[in-house]
C-alpha cells in the first residue's frame, strides 16, 4: 500500500455576504440569539449566476495550482455535495469539463455534512492501492438555493461556498488513519423531503415547501457531540495516538457549542480547534474543505503537525481523517 496525502488545497467563497443584521430584517430573530446559540455572525451567498459546479471549479482550480498539478494530470475527480447542479448529470463531470480534466473518473458523493472526509476516504483507496496518482477531491454546496427563507430555525445557519484538496503518493506523513460509518435509522432528522423520488416536483410539493431543508435541530444537537467524540477516538486509536498529539482539529462547523463541547470531551484546549463558522455559517460538505484550505493558508498547519478532519451530517453520517501533514 502507498502512502496518501494531500498535495494542495483551495477554496473559494461568493462574494455576497448576508450578515444577522441583515436576517433580522427577513425573519424574526437577532444577532444575538444566532451569535450565542450558533456562533455565526454572516454567511456568504451564490450569485444567480454562480452554481455548485463553478464553485467547485474555482476552489479545484487553486487547489491544482498549491498541488503544482495540471488538470490533465488528475486521475480523478470526487465531488462531495447535496446541492448538485442538477439531478444528473453529476457534478464531478461538469467539473471535469471545466477543468479540461479530460484523463479523470469523475463522481459525486451524497454525505452531506461529511461528504468532504467521506471522499477523502474513498479517494485514499484508489491512490493507496496504485490504481490512481492523483485525485481531486471537493466538498462544494449552494445551500442558499435549497434553504426556507422564511422559516427562521433553519435559514439563519447555513451558507455557501467550496473547498478542495489534491490527494497523491506521498514519501512521508500523509493519512495515518481514518474512520466512517451512518446510522440510516436517523435520517428523517435533517432532509430535503421532495424533488426525488419519493415526491417528485409538483404544484403541490412546492406549494408545501417541501423543496428545502427541514431540520430537527435539537434531536440533531443530542447526538451530534457524542458522535464526534466516537469518531475522533475510533480514528485515534487506529493510527495508536491520543488526542494530545492532535496539533490541529478541523471539525464540521454546524454549531460552536457542539465544536466546543467536543473539545472539552476529547481534552483539547480550544487553541487547537479550527473555527471558521463566525464567517460563513454551516457549508455543509464545504466547512470542513474551507477550514482545512484555510488553516494551512493562514500558517495554522506546518509540516509535521498532526491534523484531525471530523464530520458528522444528515443520513446520519460521520466520518474522521487523521493526517500527519
Ligand atoms: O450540519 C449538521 C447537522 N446540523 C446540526 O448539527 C445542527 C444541530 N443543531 C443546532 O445547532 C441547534 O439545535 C440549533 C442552532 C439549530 C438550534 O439551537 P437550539 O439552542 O437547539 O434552539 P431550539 O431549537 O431549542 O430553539 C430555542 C428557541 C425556540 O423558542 P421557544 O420555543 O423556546 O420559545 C425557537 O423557536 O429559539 C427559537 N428560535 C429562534 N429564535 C430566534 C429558533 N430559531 C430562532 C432564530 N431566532 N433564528
Amino acid at each position: 500500500m502507498k502512502k496518501v496525502g494531500i498535495i494542495g488545497v483551495g477554496e473559494y467563497l461568493p462574494k455576497k455576504i448576508l450578515t444577522n443584521a441583515d436576517l433580522e430584517k427577513m425573519v424574526d430573530t437577532s444577532d444575538e440569539w444566532i451569535t450565542t446559540r450558533t456562533g455565526i455572525k454572516e454567511r456568504r451567498i451564490a450569485s444567480s449566476q454562480e452554481a455548485t459546479s463553478d464553485l467547485a471549479t474555482n476552489a479545484a482550480k487553486e487547489a491544482l495550482k498549491d498541488a503544482r498539478l495540471k488538470p490533465q494530470d488528475l486521475d480523478l475527480i470526487i465531488i462531495a455535495t447535496i446541492t448538485p447542479d442538477m439531478q444528473f448529470p453529476s457534478t464531478a463531470c461538469l467539473v471535469q469539463a471545466n477543468l479540461g480534466a479530460k484523463n479523470a473518473v469523475c463522481f459525486d458523493i451524497s454525505a452531506a455534512c461529511a461528504g468532504f472526509v467521506y471522499a477523502i476516504i474513498v479517494a485514499q483507496q484508489f491512490i493507496a492501492r496504485g490504481t490512481y496518482k492523483n485525485a481531486l477531491v471537493v466538498g462544494t454546496e449552494v445551500l442558499s438555493s435549497i434553504t426556507d427563507w422564511e422559516d427562521r430555525s433553519t435559514c439563519v445557519l447555513f451558507g455557501d461556498g467550496a473547498g478542495a484538496a489534491v490527494l497523491s503518493e506521498v514519501k512521508s506523513g500523509g493519512i495515518l488513519s481514518t474512520y466512517f460509518g451512518s446510522d440510516g435509522s436517523m435520517a428523517n432528522l435533517l432532509m430535503m423531503p421532495a424533488g426525488g423520488s419519493r415526491n417528485p416536483t409538483t404544484h403541490k410539493t412546492i406549494d408545501k415547501r417541501l423543496h428545502y431543508i427541514k431540520m430537527e435541530g435539537n434531536e440533531i444537537f443530542k447526538s451530534a457531540v457524542k458522535i464526534m467524540v466516537d469518531t475522533a477516538q475510533i480514528a485515534l486509536k487506529q493510527a495508536g495516538l491520543k488526542c494530545s498529539d492532535v496539533d490541529l482539529v478541523i471539525p464540521h462547523q454546524a454549531n460552536v457549542r457542539i465544536i466546543m463541547a467536543m473539545a472539552k470531551r476529547l481534552g483539547l484546549p480550544s487553541d487547537r480547534v479550527f473555527l471558521n463558522i463566525e464567517k460563513y455559517g454551516n457549508m455543509s460538505s464545504a466547512s470542513t474543505a474551507t477550514a482545512l484550505c484555510e488553516a494551512v493558508k493562514v500558517g495554522r498547519i506546518k509540516k509535521g503537525d498532526i491534523i484531525l478532519l471530523d464530520a458528522f451530517g444528515a443520513g446520519l453520517v460521520w466520518g474522521a481523517c487523521l493526517i500527519k501533514w
